[in-house]
């Protein structure tokens, strides 16, 4: 339903590759609230095509870039600023890889050429849109930037690997950043912590699919969808929540304040018969 929530705004929205992907539902949301956005993902992305058909859907413009290179990152911008004619009100980060992960490697024996990619890939990608941002001076005041994370960023998941501490180094950017943008431009900062999701990301680690069942049964709402996860992060970018900032917002259907349920209980107490 349309709300116009986001009606007047331009925004940049990276990390749609298929349909599946959390990036993809917040475009359809966007286009469905009344922005108007550029599209971007890895040129090696772009070779499935899949992205071109959203764009069309959206009426987006394609904007190539390695969220690693500050080169593409400046192009980025100017070419967003140019298409959509001004400055931008909203950026989604919504970048994840880990070689250590798609090499099954575990944590314990990570192999640090692979954290290093996996840092730069999944983190450091964030400031650099932000550096990049804050030097062009490319968001309006009081623009937003959400930026999606995992609660492995505060507590174990041995199957996560290098990327629990990557999101602990992506929601301290957020935090950090978000108070010099915060201070200079009012433009705020906020990751929000997503329910496991059946993306290409996620499915690529390790047990996901059992991992999966258990978060839903852990939950009292039940796992957050990639769709519900859009919608809050449109609320993040609406002028509704203009004074949130700094802040990482779990959006986890209780996951996270629950000890446990008794669904899950019972399901141990049957195991143990
Ligand atoms: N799926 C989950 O269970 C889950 C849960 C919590 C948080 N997240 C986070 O959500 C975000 C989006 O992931 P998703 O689950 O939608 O999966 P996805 O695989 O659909 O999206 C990941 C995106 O990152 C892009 N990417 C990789 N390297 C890049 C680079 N160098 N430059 C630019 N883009 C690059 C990929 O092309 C892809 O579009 C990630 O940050 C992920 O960690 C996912």
């Amino acid at each position: 339903m349309s709300y116009n929530l986001l009606k007047g705004k331009r925004g940049i929205i990276t990390g749609a590759l298929d349909s599946n992907s959390i990036a993809w539902k917040v475009a359809e949301k966007a286009h469905e609230q009344g922005a108007i956005f550029t599209l971007t993902n890895a040129p090696i992305a772009m070779r499935m095509g899949e992205i071109n058909k959203l764009a069309e859907k959206c009426n987006a413009t394609i904007i190539p870039a390695d969220a690693t290179s500050i080169p593409d990152i400046e192009n980025l911008y100017s070419k967003s600023m140019e298409v959509l004619g001004g400055k931008i009100d909203f950026v989604l980060h919504s970048i994840g890889m880990s070689v250590n992960i798609r090499k099954g490697i575990s944590y314990a024996e990570s192999n640090y050429d692979y954290f290093n990619k996996g840092i730069d890939v999944s983190a450091l990608s964030l400031h650099k849109m932000l550096n990049v941002a804050y030097r062009m001076d490319a968001i309006n005041d009081w623009g937003s930037v959400v930026a999606l994370t995992y609660i492995a960023a505060q507590r174990a998941y041995p199957f996560y690997t290098d990327m629990a501490d990557i999101k602990a180094l992506l929601e301290s950017i957020c935090r950090t950043f978000g108070y010099h943008y915060g201070v200079r431009n009012k433009v705020r900062i906020n990751s929000v912590s997503q329910s496991p999701t059946k993306t290409t990301a996620g499915t690529g680690i390790k047990g996901f699919d059992t991992f999966y069942n258990f978060a839903d049964k852990q939950s009292p709402l039940g796992n957050a969808s990639a769709e519900a996860c859009a919608d809050y992060c449109i609320t993040l970018f609406s002028d509704l929540t203009k004074m949130v900032t700094m802040q990482n917002l779990y959006h986890d259907g209780g996951y996270s304040s629950t000890g446990v349920t008794t669904s899950l209980i019972e399901d141990f107490e049957k195991s143990a018969k």
